[in-house]
């Protein structure tokens, strides 16, 4: 995650929820990550971390199917969003608990729900880390320099025989570029994941059970030419869902 990542998407934050392509893919996600799961029987007993919830949209969705939820980002005036959201009057949900934090080390006791007791122990009664059943993701890897050190980190986060399901959109080729208007390419790594990459990442980052793909397809509106700024045509724009599996032995 780069500054210029973090200024844009805290200039974002407040209008975050108001574009209907960003609600809808995170509602899509989601399904796409229930559906390739056992029930609420199983699910109600897991503890799920999410990495660059934004303003908690998909949080707040897999909120009631888990134990609980962590939310994390990077950008302050994302969190504010979310910790706003859960402070409304009319919001019943409890078990999402969200931390600002750039999460590039498993160790992390930020998220740990006891984190601030925890920062006050001196090193030699340091806790164990943190660990969970399911470590999700939406919309971020493509803003990610370094693939590899992030899978890694979230398979760190990982309990073993624990779970990650990544959703992105597609690189299927040169027109994936239109999903960002030029103006918002700022931060942007990559147009898309591509499958076999993200086939080959997971494998190196030391998963198992690895499957990447398509998760759902979603319809935007793109510019009518490259930097137009002129809201043209919908095209459609596949998204990949990345699966795998922290052994449950150590290799
Ligand atoms: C395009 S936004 C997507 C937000 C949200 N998932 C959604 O779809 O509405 C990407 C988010 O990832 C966050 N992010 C990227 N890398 C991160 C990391 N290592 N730790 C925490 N947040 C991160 C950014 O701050 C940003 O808010």
């Amino acid at each position: 995650m780069t500054s210029a990542n973090n200024a844009r998407f805290n200039a974002e934050a407040a209008a975050w929820d108001s574009n209907p392509t960003v609600v809808l893919a995170s509602d899509l996600a989601r399904k796409a990550i229930l559906d390739r799961l056992p029930g609420p029987d199983t699910t109600s007993r897991l503890d799920v971390l999410e990495i660059g919830c934004g303003t908690g949209i998909l949080s707040l969705a897999l909120a009631p199917s888990f134990r609980s939820v962590t939310a994390v980002d990077a950008a302050e005036g994302m969190i504010a969003a979310l910790e706003a959201k859960l402070n409304a009057e009319n919001c019943t949900t409890k078990n999402v608990r969200p931390v600002c934090a750039l999460l590039e080390d498993p160790g992390d006791e930020r998220i740990r729900p006891d984190a601030a007791a925890a920062s006050r122990l001196d090193g030699s009664k340091r806790l164990e880390p943190r660990r969970f059943d399911l470590v999700v993701s939406h919309l971020v890897l493509h803003h990610i320099p370094d693939l590899l050190s992030v899978l890694q980190t979230m398979f760190g986060c990982l309990k073993r025989g624990g779970l990650i399901m990544l959703t992105d959109f597609e690189d299927f080729g040169p027109q994936a570029r239109r999903f960002h208007p030029e103006t918002k390419m700022a931060g942007v790594e990559r147009h898309g994941i591509k499958r076999t990459d993200m086939e080959a990442l997971l494998l190196r980052a030391g998963f198992v059970d690895v499957r990447v793909e398509t998760a759902f397809k979603m319809d935007k509106t793109v510019e009518t030419e490259p930097g137009s700024g002129v809201k043209g045509p919908t095209m459609t724009f596949p998204f990949l869902i990345c699966i795998g599996k922290k052994p449950t032995c150590p290799t």
